[in-house]
């Protein structure tokens, strides 16, 4: 067994040696030069990401890009993207221009409600419970005025408190659910504190009242923290124009594009199987844009499969439509997002990327996201109805194979002449390179690994 402890009160260079020694089986030195390759020059810099999680050894980089010609309710966008996967941005872009040329993108926020929980087990009366609730609501509240003034003065707080009766799914089962204006920050810690102080006060509450039998008064509070699941924190995006409008789309009448784009929504709506990959190339944008500003792509994600759920089976969140000889397309989400607190100012590239947006608050930026939602959606059931997405993917892919099989710029060059019309696979390209390589080094084999 290869237990350590106090790992993390080791230096970098012992956590360093104990990994190189333990797992990767090189030496210290070695797997130093290798990790130190992906630190900041700025020693500043490189403590701070340290600082950002636990027992940092060195960073992992992701390509930082842009999106622009967005235009959404009138107001032009660059909209900053952090994405491994080849071909989203350009896809995106192509479809942002596309709609620039149309009118633009129209959003809008539907709430901004967040939600946290206590939830506990009671073992007496439900019906005295919930008459002692409706009288200590208020105290209770009142309770929590220290942690809140900072959020009222911004606009924010507590927006209600419920007690509910969970019994009927497992015994003893209550909540107190709590919804939450956070501002512009998204609210975690806030929200915590305040469940944490809440769920102690009702415990304490419960225990020192003689309003219940001595056997109801010990309550149990099992946990108090905030859903991920913000149903009430709802934004939409959407597009229309006429038929006509749409043109020639990589060689479909406008009518019969129309027709086969919906169908294929359609069938994301009816189809969970669809409706994953179909959300996933909608989560391929709001996530790089999540990640760009330094929000929590975790929560993001788990919020929006739970409600793509939230009708008894899982579907599409974007849908589709004809009327009136008029194209729409719109998709409508929960996402929780901040522009203050957590990473958002924290991170120098976060920063850079609310500040390319104009700073936006968390409105504007859940709607910016839900633009970017849907044009993302756009592009690849664009694809998928026309050309198919290969085409679009190898081309984009390509740059990658010809970086693994370490082509100079000029096989690069002959590579792309070559593959414009044909379809790309790993093999060919790799045949296709060391055929080039023996023809123009007849004497020389060189191995493309
Ligand atoms: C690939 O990352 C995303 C797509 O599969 C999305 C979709 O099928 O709609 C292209």
């Amino acid at each position: 067994m290869k237990k350590v402890s106090s790992f993390s009160k080791l230096s970098k260079y012992d956590k360093i040696s104990w990994l190189a020694k333990n797992f990767l089986y090189e030496s210290p030195v070695e797997v130093l030069q290798n990790f130190a390759g992906y630190w900041y020059d700025n020693i500043e810099a490189q403590k701070q990401f340290e600082g950002f999680s636990e027992n940092t050894l060195t960073n992992f980089h992701l390509p930082f890009g842009v999106a622009p010609n967005f235009l959404i309710n009138g107001k032009d966008y660059c909209v900053p993207m952090v994405t491994e996967e080849s071909s989203v941005v350009a896809a995106l872009s192509n479809a942002a221009k596309f709609w620039m040329e149309r009118g633009g993108i129209k959003t809008k926020v539907i709430d901004n409600r967040k939600v946290g929980q206590v939830h506990f087990f009671f073992y007496g009366n439900n019906e005295k419970i919930k008459t002692y609730f409706d009288k200590n609501k208020a105290s209770l509240l009142a309770n929590t005025k220290e942690l809140t003034a900072n959020m009222e003065k911004r606009g924010g707080g507590i927006l209600s408190m419920q007690l509910l009766d969970l019994t009927h799914l497992e015994a003893n089962y209550y909540q107190l659910k709590l919804e939450f204006n956070t501002c512009d920050s998204m609210g975690a810690n806030f929200i915590n504190s305040i469940l944490e102080k809440v769920g102690k006060d009702w415990a304490d509450s419960i225990e020192n009242s003689d309003f219940f039998e001595k056997e109801e008064r010990q309550i149990e509070i099992n946990m108090c923290i905030l859903s991920n699941y913000t149903p009430d924190c709802l934004v939409e995006a959407t597009v229309s124009c006429k038929i006509e409008d749409l043109g020639i789309v990589n060689g479909y009448a406008p009518n019969q594009f129309a027709q086969k784009f919906t169908r294929a929504i359609r069938i994301a709506e009816v189809d969970t199987y669809r409706a994953t990959t179909h959300n996933k190339g909608i989560l391929n944008g709001i996530d790089s844009v999540v990640i760009a500003t330094g929000n929590d792509f975790r929560a993001v994600e788990s919020c929006i499969h739970t409600y793509a759920s939230k009708d008894g089976h899982y579907k599409s969140l974007s849908h589709a439509w004809i009327e009136d000889n008029t194209f729409h397309f719109t998709l409508k989400f929960p996402i929780a997002l901040g522009t203050v607190g957590g990473l958002t100012k924290l991170h120098p590239l976060a920063k850079i990327s609310l500040q390319m947006l104009g700073n936006p608050n968390s409105e504007e930026l859940m709607q910016i996201v839900a633009a970017v939602g849907l044009m993302q959606n756009y592009a690849a059931v664009k694809s998928l109805v026309t050309t198919g997405i290969q085409v679009g993917h190898m081309k984009m892919h390509l740059s990658n194979i010809l970086a693994e099989l370490k082509a100079t710029v000029e096989e690069a060059k002959e590579v792309e002449t070559y593959f414009k019309d044909k379809v790309i696979s790993v093999s060919e390209v790799k045949n296709y390179i060391e055929k080039l390589r023996n023809s123009l080094l007849p004497n020389t084999s060189i191995n493309v690994q």
